[in-house]
């Protein structure tokens, strides 16, 4: 393959340009720790030469002063580029390398083996046409390889290489390796996986990554790179209706309003009719604007901005598209969800969907099973675990644009964050809409929440206490209502006990119960704000997701997080329902502060301590607060 260094030498011009005529494979590589992938991939990179030389000299003094492998290159050190790596002896992220034959170019995401790490692999594979399967000819078929298996056919990737490593350990054994084969055909074709090539390789020793090994004289399919450089590629989707989901807005000055963004699929030219999403608005194309100057036709693939012939309100996480055969916008499906997160999904949490350019407000509204990777059999789930794959229902606070991720990749997948930490929590793919809610449209109502506020002379408002169990939250609660009561107010009280009497009276105390009775709490306190109530909420509420939920339901000045903030030796001396005790003979689980967390408010608008002062001190500071923040007339009114 030195045919590159000489082109590139003497002719640069015809260098680039049969790069840049050459197909492009993307692939991704999956296997467990140890299966060999960074030596496989490192082998690829050095035999297509383009590693450079001063990377050459360096990989040959990292290998002698690791000692890895001897007096020879060790391949993996190539590749395993990241200092953590190296010190942990595992892959942790995705990297991607570009090489390329005198046939090909090629883009390879290294996606991590380690059970922890299936959230790269899953970006790894959202672009990729083929999957490198790797597994260690001693070990078989492993859970691991079952997973990425399952999330490779997830993701929509229909050709497979399983590359059956390490021959040279077995003694290039025929039987093992068609043993091998075997199993993970079945499991493959159970998955609907299209194309599986196997292929007996030994990364380290070469057989047959570029060269055809006489060691294996029975085999006699192709090579792995000769395969990479034959498979069909798909391509973009050109032939699809077309998409575009809108990056930004462009508006350099006022006569010039352009939507910039990478078309996902079909091609536009101006004239077209389109459609914005979610809006139904319509239009059509009048300009294609690039760098390069204006396009006649643009595609998949391409980068641009478009003009429309109208002033349409488009913003970024719209789609434009063609108007004929436009997507649908929804804001509840059914998904497929890979949790990847060492905390389990909670349903009900509010989360952050991102699909694409759109950002949404998502709840998982019910786990409807969760799939075991090994037999394919659908579990019931509560939940999904780290690295677990399920069936969830998604709600959204609002409509996007989307299509079936087996219709469309780019519209159909989306990864959920964490609002707290802005952790990628989980990644998914949309099955379809569900059209229940569609049909259901907020009632006008013609006596609002201000007029029932008015009738009773003051402001709706929740007044939600928070802190540990014991911290006096029901006592001050219950001092203070009265004092409003007394001052003509209307108000209600939702307590955690009487409420778990009651509405709630189907929840626990494991996390996914009291996120759950949070959400419940929170609808009802919204409830009774419309009813123009003063509502005062007494619940430990330990999570802050859920109390800045119950804070998102209602106007910014409507609610008053009041912050119950008693040390939890002083709760725990109290405990006045002697449930500490218990909890500490073990005898109740799940007992916040003592085996279940407590996130305390980091700005609550109002902190009072009961270590410090008297429940009625406590209700009093609280009443003077309100008046001062203007929820209350001035004392003597
Ligand atoms: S929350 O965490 O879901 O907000 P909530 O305020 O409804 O809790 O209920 C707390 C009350 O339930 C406590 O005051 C206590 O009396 C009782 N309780 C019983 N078991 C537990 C437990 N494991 N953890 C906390 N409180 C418990």
């Amino acid at each position: 393959m030195a045919h590159q260094d000489s082109l590139i030498a003497n002719d640069i011009e015809a260098y680039l340009n049969a790069q840049e005529h050459k197909s492009l494979l993307r692939f991704i590589t999956c296997g467990s720790v140890d299966d060999g992938k960074s030596t496989l991939i490192g082998r690829l990179l050095y035999e297509s030469k383009l590693i450079f030389e001063d990377q050459l000299a360096s990989l040959e003094a990292d290998s002698k002063k690791m000692g890895t492998q001897g007096e020879q290159i060790d391949f993996a050190l190539l590749v395993d580029g990241l200092a953590a790596e190296r010190e942990q002896g595992i892959t942790i992220d995705v990297a991607y390398r570009f090489f390329s034959t005198e046939k090909r170019k090629f883009i390879v995401a290294d996606t991590p083996g380690h059970e922890q790490y299936t959230r790269n692999m899953a970006t790894g594979a959202s672009t990729a046409d083929l999957a490198v399967v790797m597994i260690d000819a001693r070990k078989g078929v492993l859970t691991q390889t079952r997973r990425h298996s399952y999330i490779v056919s997830l993701l929509g990737i229909r050709d497979v290489v399983l590359c059956v490593n390490k021959m040279d350990l077995i003694g290039y054994d025929r039987a093992s390796f068609e043993a091998i084969r075997d199993e993970y055909l079945a499991f493959a074709s159970s998955l609907g996986i299209e194309r599986v090539t196997a292929i007996p390789v030994s990364a380290l020793a070469g057989d047959n990554v570029i060269e055809q090994s006489a060691r294996t004289d029975w085999y006699h399919g192709p090579t792995l790179m000769a395969h990479l450089e034959s498979v069909p590629v798909r391509g973009l989707d050109t032939q699809a209706p077309f998409r575009m989901p809108v990056q930004w807005v462009s508006r350099p000055n006022l006569d010039f309003r352009g939507f910039a963004g990478l078309i996902a699929s079909g091609t536009v030219k101006p004239g077209d009719r389109v459609k914005a999403l979610p809006s139904g608005r319509e239009s059509s194309i009048t300009r294609i604007v690039t760098q390069d100057g204006d396009l006649e036709r643009a595609q998949a693939g391409q980068a641009v901005t478009l003009t429309l012939a109208d002033e349409i309100d488009i913003s970024r996480g719209a789609v434009i598209a063609e108007a004929s055969a436009p997507p649908e916008a929804a804001d509840q499906f059914q998904v497929h969800l890979i949790w990847m997160d060492e905390n389990a999904m909670l349903p009900g949490r509010p989360y952050i969907l991102k699909s694409g350019t759109v950002q949404a407000g998502a709840t998982i509204t019910r786990p409807k099973h969760k799939i075991n990777v090994n037999t394919l059999e659908e579990l019931a789930a509560q939940t999904l675990e780290l690295n677990e794959i399920g069936v969830c229902n998604i709600s959204l606070d609002r409509d996007i644009a989307f299509e079936p991720y087996k219709a469309n990749r780019a519209l159909g997948s989306f990864i959920l964050i964490d609002r707290l930490t802005n952790r990628t929590v989980g990644a998914g793919m949309i099955d379809f809409a569900l059209r229940r809610a569609s049909n259901i449209h907020v009632q006008a109502l013609d006596i609002d929440k201000n007029a029932r506020a008015q009738s009773k002379g003051q402001k709706p408002v929740v007044l939600w206490f928070t802190g540990l169990s014991g911290a006096g939250k029901s006592t001050i609660a219950n001092i203070l209502e009265q004092r409003l009561h007394a001052l003509g107010k209307h108000t209600a009280l939702l307590d955690g006990d009487n409420v778990r009497h009651g509405l709630n009276r189907d929840l626990g105390f494991t996390d996914a119960d009291r996120v759950e009775n949070i959400r419940r709490v929170a609808e009802v306190s919204k409830l009774m704000v419309e009813a123009g109530l003063i509502t005062l909420v007494s619940f430990i509420s330990p999570f802050r997701s859920e109390r800045a939920m119950a804070r998102a339901m209602v106007e910014a000045e409507e609610f008053i997080e009041i912050h119950v903030d008693t040390p939890l030796d002083v709760a725990e001396k109290r405990d006045v329902k002697g449930l500490y005790a218990k909890a500490r003979r073990g005898e109740i689980k799940n007992f916040t502060g003592i085996d279940s967390p407590y996130e305390p408010p980091e700005t609550p608008e109002i902190r009072v301590n009961t270590a410090q002062m008297s429940a009625e001190e406590a209700a009093e500071a609280i009443l003077k607060q309100l008046r001062e923040r203007g929820i209350l007339e001035s004392a003597g009114v």
